[in-house]
Parts: structure tokens; C-alpha cells; sequence
């Protein structure tokens, strides 16, 4: 990543902090023993270890979790078009009485990096494209601190940015269990379609649906997951609505956001 963009998000992040931490101390960048638990067969691989590599023999696995008993699972339509058709006609879920439009997901779609987050709230809602709230202005500046753009067409960088539901929960409240699960087929087709090299889940419901645990943040953010047919690698970090509430953990954030960067360094 280049200087100005980088110093740009150090300076939005106050990283004084990141500074003074870094400075004296080497700990806080060394690999943490933390215990996956609840997540199946999940293990650690941290920094400096070898590029996310999908489907290694003995690779942890996080499958998806197949909809509840009874209840009628989606078709997600196998090429894009069809599969942005679907979910923009989507009733398969009691979130489709309140929503105002969906929101498919917005990027390239053959990009390296594929960005998760919880679901649309109410800026979200109203212009049909995630992240373009408060917090998404955030994650704009995060993303562009490693070269990368939801608008972007040059897909070393590029993102495509989506959510684990795809229509607004009533009052921003989080998404159910039963909703998730119903929208899940989208969002494994759009895994599936993208093929990205990785998978960021931003923040706690996003990565504890989408791995399907009741794993604290604190413990998700760390180890590499993988998720899905394709055992894409998933890294877990802080949401940026998160960050704007707790100024402290945007150091730490910085952290995740350049091993991203290594990561997809390492696996081009
Ligand atoms: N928060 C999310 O998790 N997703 C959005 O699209 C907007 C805010
Ligand atoms: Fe369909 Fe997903 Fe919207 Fe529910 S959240 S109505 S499953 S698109």
C-alpha cells in the first residue's frame, strides 16, 4: 500500500495509539493462542504462515449449515444475473415485509476479496447498495488504506462487498437465526461465482452467522477459518460501525487490515 493512502487511515484511525503499541511492543503482534471454540474443526494460521490455500488435505472446515427441518430452502440461480433477479424478488423470509428494496451487493464480481458484513440498515435500505452509511464510509477509508474500491475494475483492486442478508432487519435489530439460514444460498452462490482468494466477515453477527458459532469476537478475530465447498480462507475483524463507537480497537483493526493485505499478497 502506498504512504499517503496508508497514513491517511492511520491518521482517521488516531493511531497514535497503533504507534505507541507498535513501538515497544513486540508481543502484540505475536501469533495469540486463541482456542476456536464452538467452531467446528476450526484452526489458527496467522501471520507468516503460508498463503491461504483452499481445500488443503486436513484443512479446517466450516460447512454450511443446512436450513432448518421443514423449512423450504432457496434456489440461488447459478450465473449472476439470475441470482441478483432472485434475490431482488425474495420472499423467502419475514425480512422481505419490512425491507424497502434489497441489497444484492455492490463490487467486481471476479474480485480477490470478498467483504461480509451483517445487513442493510436504513441508508442501506433506501439506496439499495450496502455499506453507504456512516459505517461504510469507514470501511471505504479501510479498504482504500489497502488499494482497494468497491468501484474498482482491476480486480488486483477490487472488492466485492455483500451481507449476510440481503433486506433491512426492523429497527437495525440483528438478523435471526431462521433469516440468516433462508439467505444463506445467496450468499453461498455469490461466494461460489465470485471465487474470492478471501473472505473478510466484518464484526461479530456477521462472523458468528456466517461460521455458524456463538464464538466471542475477541476469539473469532485471529485464527483463519474456511468456509463453504471451496474451503475459501475467511479472516474475522472489528465492524466498522463498531469502530466508530470504540476509538481503542481501531488499532487492532489496522492490524487485520494489513495481514488482509499480506494475505492476498501472498496468495496472487
Ligand atoms: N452494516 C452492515 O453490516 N452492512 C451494511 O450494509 C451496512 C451497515
Ligand atoms: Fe430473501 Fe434474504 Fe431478503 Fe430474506 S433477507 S427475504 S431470504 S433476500
Amino acid at each position: 500500500m502506498d504512504g499517503p493512502r496508508r497514513s491517511h487511515y492511520l491518521n482517521l484511525l488516531g493511531i497514535d495509539t497503533y504507534r505507541r503499541r507498535a513501538a515497544g511492543d513486540a508481543a502484540a503482534h505475536a501469533p495469540q493462542a486463541v482456542a476456536a471454540t464452538g467452531v467446528p474443526r476450526a484452526a489458527a494460521a496467522r501471520q507468516g504462515e503460508p498463503a491461504p490455500a483452499s481445500a488443503a488435505a486436513g484443512a479446517p472446515v466450516v460447512a454450511a449449515v443446512a436450513a432448518a427441518p421443514g423449512a423450504a430452502r432457496v434456489q440461488a440461480p447459478a450465473d449472476w444475473s439470475g441470482l441478483r433477479a432472485a434475490v431482488q424478488d425474495c420472499r423467502a423470509c419475514k425480512l422481505c415485509a419490512t425491507r424497502t428494496q434489497t441489497v444484492f451487493g455492490v463490487g467486481l464480481q471476479s474480485a480477490p476479496l470478498m467483504v461480509i458484513g451483517e445487513g442493510p440498515g436504513a441508508d442501506e435500505d433506501a439506496q439499495g447498495e450496502p455499506f453507504v452509511g456512516r459505517a461504510g464510509k469507514l470501511l471505504d477509508e479501510m479498504l482504500a488504506s489497502i488499494g482497494r474500491a468497491r468501484t474498482e475494475t482491476r480486480p488486483e483492486h477490487a472488492v466485492f462487498i455483500a451481507n449476510v442478508v440481503k433486506c433491512r432487519p426492523p429497527g437495525n435489530r440483528d438478523p435471526e437465526s431462521d433469516e440468516v439460514e433462508a439467505c444463506r444460498p445467496y450468499l453461498d452462490r455469490q461466494i461460489e461465482l465470485v471465487e474470492p482468494r478471501l473472505i473478510v466477515a466484518l464484526g461479530r453477527i456477521a462472523a458468528q452467522r456466517l461460521l455458524s458459532t456463538d464464538t466471542p469476537l475477541s476469539k473469532l478475530r485471529g485464527p483463519l477459518y474456511h468456509y463453504g465447498a471451496a474451503q475459501t480462507p475467511v479472516l474475522v475483524t472489528y465492524h466498522p460501525a463498531y469502530l466508530l463507537r470504540s476509538p481503542r480497537e481501531k488499532a487492532k483493526s489496522w492490524e487485520d487490515l494489513k495481514r488482509v493485505h499480506r494475505l492476498l499478497r501472498a496468495s496472487a
